[in-house]
């Protein structure tokens, strides 16, 4: 690892870098699916995952988290670098803190599952202060299954010696409410960028490997999805890092 290897955003607490001066999003047009900004630069996986390394070799715990719209592959990406990291690197998804769906169908928000408000925000982040304290022992997190539309409590561990910790999900960089707190509690939080298009093709597929007939998937995906895209979207600018993926 060289100098020029090592991580150049900010540690928690530090103003983040505006890494796209001048930008803004284009207006969407009638009848089109939504556009969205033009994608960061692609940066390939190799330099993600140096870049993860250096994080996991600072002294005493690091915590990457990684953002960006529905469907721009943060939990592939994740995934990938704690594979390649082994025992370096721990995954905690937000995703894990979503209500449960019985909770959310009494509250009548299940259209809207995946809005900032159908998590438990401060949860995430009493979590993530635990995942800072070096006093802490094994720490345990909620896993998100699909299959279940729902979370399964403590299905995670975190063992107290592991150096970085890889967590993702839509709102690490929203300044309001808890999730405010999140990004001061992240050592850097990458903001992952796809062209519209793509991703939008991406989030209907899944939606249908999910029993979700064609009509419905792209109605969730332009609909509930897509607001929860413009609120991500907005918080783009706090990343520490913007990065498009390319193919693997
Ligand atoms: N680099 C890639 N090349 C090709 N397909 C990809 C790539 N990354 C992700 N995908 C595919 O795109 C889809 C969305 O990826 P993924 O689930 O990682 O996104 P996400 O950002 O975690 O989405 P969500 O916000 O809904 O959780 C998946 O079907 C995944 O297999
Ligand atoms: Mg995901």
């Amino acid at each position: 690892m060289t100098s020029t290897d090592a991580p150049q955003g900010p540690r928690p607490g530090q103003p983040p870098r505006d890494p796209r001066p001048g930008q803004s999003p284009q207006d969407p047009r009638p009848g089109q699916l939504p556009q969205g900004p033009p994608p960061g630069p692609e940066v390939p996986f190799q330099q993600l995952l140096e870049r993860a390394r250096a994080l996991a070799a600072r002294p005493g715990r690091s915590i990457l988290g990684i953002t960006g719209p529905p469907a721009a592959g943060k939990t592939t990406l994740a995934a990938k670098l704690r594979d390649e990291l082994g025992a370096a690197a721990a995954y905690v998804p937000l995703d894990g803190f979503h209500l449960a769906h019985e909770l959310l169908t009494e509250m009548g928000r299940v259209d809207r599952k995946g809005a900032p408000d159908t998590f438990d925000a401060a949860g995430y982040v009493a979590l993530l202060r635990r995942l800072r304290d070096p006093g802490e022992g094994v720490v345990y997190a909620p896993r998100f299954d699909r299959g279940i539309e729902d979370s399964i409590a403590n299905a995670i561990a975190v063992p107290p010696d592991v150096p970085l910790v890889i967590t993702e999900g839509n709102y690490l960089l929203l300044r309001s409410g808890p999730w405010a707190q999140v990004s001061g509690l992240l050592d850097e939080v990458w903001y992952i960028d796809l062209a519209e298009e793509t991703r939008l093709r991406r989030l209907i597929s899944r939606h249908r490997e999910f029993g979700r007939d064609a009509a419905e998937a792209r109605d969730r995906a332009t609909g509930s999805d897509q607001r929860n895209a413009v609120l991500i979207e907005a918080s783009r600018d706090h990343a520490s890092l913007v990065v498009s993926l390319g193919r693997w």
